[in-house]
């Protein structure tokens, strides 16, 4: 059996154990004991760093974007930006480019990722003429590339599209795995497809004019992708501090993680849900926040809670060790700091998670870690176990 053959067979065995956990869970999944049972069966996610040939990390965004295009032909290249992307990472692709390239400019910010941007994308797109055969880069972090992603896939059904990633955010984790879309009535990419790219351009030169909290914003995921993925990385990096990382191998490593995981099960059927750790009640955080301006936070800073609480989750469902809680909390806290959450606002926190498009038959599923290095997934927690787990991190 060739290494294929036997990372499938791995992948269809883990699916296997997830329906089963699952259907053992949802006995489980209302009137939880306080301490609950181990899941008996075990998912083992065979890694290997394997990067997608779509994905191109270098250190020469010029060059590599110029072999990109001669080996992409298309009518017109078209770039959309943001007013940071425009001043700071525009200039090192501009001449890379055709001369008769389109611009197309948005405000930056989450607040700005929503139907109303798209429609002003979708109306330059119109004027400038594009037919089905150009080509729309988007350089900017994760907003530009979720939304440049889904207005390029929906234009006239779907035009080709590559992502040019600016943030570290966006390089490690949101650039990989076909994912795009907006934001709709509160809710954090409630309207979006799925979608590959062309082609992901990762340069870490774009990091040295990305703020410092972007920077370690984006740095959650690195931490979560070893979280899940990788205990020796997860134990080279924990008590570095930023200024400390080369990022050219920081996102080569998290990408192989990313783009292994996300090559398995393109459309989150099982295996990639791993991804979601940190994820539920983070995302539910960060929604929450968001209709806070004075307290709104970073996808980073609000998927660092949601690690520690759901490192709770994953200790007091029985998976990983005190120890090791205690030791994923103090690294949150000391690169993160701690946010203050009000306990008359955790009832609103907790019904964001019902809008989690991971949920089946409104119950509300977790990734978990299982082990540093490991993690599981599909597994429900009710609403009570979720005020604990936030009743954790108030107390910290
Ligand atoms: N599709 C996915 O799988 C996926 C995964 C994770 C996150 N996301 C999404 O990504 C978004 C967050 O992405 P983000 O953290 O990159 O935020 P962002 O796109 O808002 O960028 C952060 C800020 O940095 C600025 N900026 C970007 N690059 C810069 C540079 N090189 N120099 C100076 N300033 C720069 C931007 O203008 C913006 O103000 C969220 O909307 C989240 O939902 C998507
Ligand atoms: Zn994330």
């Amino acid at each position: 059996m060739n290494a294929l053959q036997l990372r499938k067979k791995r992948v269809v065995k883990a699916r296997t154990a997830t329906v089963e956990s699952s259907i053992y869970n949802s006995f489980n999944s209302f009137n939880f004991p306080r301490i609950i049972t181990k899941i008996p069966f075990r998912k083992t996610l065979l890694l290997r760093m394997e990067i997608a040939p779509y994905i191109h990390i270098s250190k020469n965004i010029a060059a590599t974007i110029t072999s990109f295009l001669q080996n992409n032909t298309c009518t017109k290249v078209v770039v959309l930006v943001d007013e940071n992307t425009k001043q700071h990472c525009y200039p090192f692709i501009k001449n890379a480019l055709p001369a008769n390239h389109g611009l197309i400019e948005v405000k930056s910010g989450e607040g700005a990722k929503n139907l109303q941007t798209c429609t002003h994308i979708w109306s330059e797109m119109t004027e400038m003429g594009l037919d089905r055969k150009a080509l729309l880069l988007n350089l900017g972090g994760g907003v530009i590339g979720d939304m440049g992603g889904f207005c390029a896939a929906t234009y006239k059904r779907g035009i080709r599209f590559a992502q040019i990633p600016t943030t570290l955010l966006s390089m490690v984790d949101a650039s990989v795995g076909g994912k795009l879309g907006v934001d709709f009535m509160g809710y954090k990419n409630h309207i979006g497809v799925f979608q590959e790219p062309l082609g992901v351009l990762i340069d870490p030169i774009f990091l040295n004019t990305l703020p410092q909290r972007e920077l370690r914003s984006g740095f959650a995921e690195v931490l979560k992708h070893s979280l899940i993925a990788d205990v020796n990385h997860w134990n080279e990096i924990k008590t570095k501090n930023l200024a400390d990382f080369d990022w050219a191998s920081i996102i080569k490593h998290s990408v192989g993680i990313k783009s292994y995981v996300t090559t398995s099960d393109p459309t989150e059927k099982g295996l990639r849900k791993i991804l979601n750790f940190g994820h539920t009640l983070g995302h539910a955080v960060e929604s929450f926040y968001l209709e806070l301006p004075s307290k709104r936070l970073l996808h980073g800073e609000a998927i660092a809670v949601g690690m520690i609480v759901e490192a709770w989750l994953s200790k007091q469902l029985g998976f990983i060790a005190e120890t090791d809680l205690n030791e994923i909390t103090a690294t949150f806290l000391r690169v993160y700091g701690k946010v203050t959450i009000h306990e008359t606002d955790l009832d609103a926190i907790i019904t964001h998670t019902l809008q989690d498009k991971k949920n089946e038959n409104n119950v509300v599923q977790f990734a978990l870690l299982e082990n540093i290095g490991k993690a599981n997934y599909e597994i429900p927690v009710n609403a009570s176990q979720m005020k604990d787990s936030l009743q954790y991190y108030r107390g910290l």
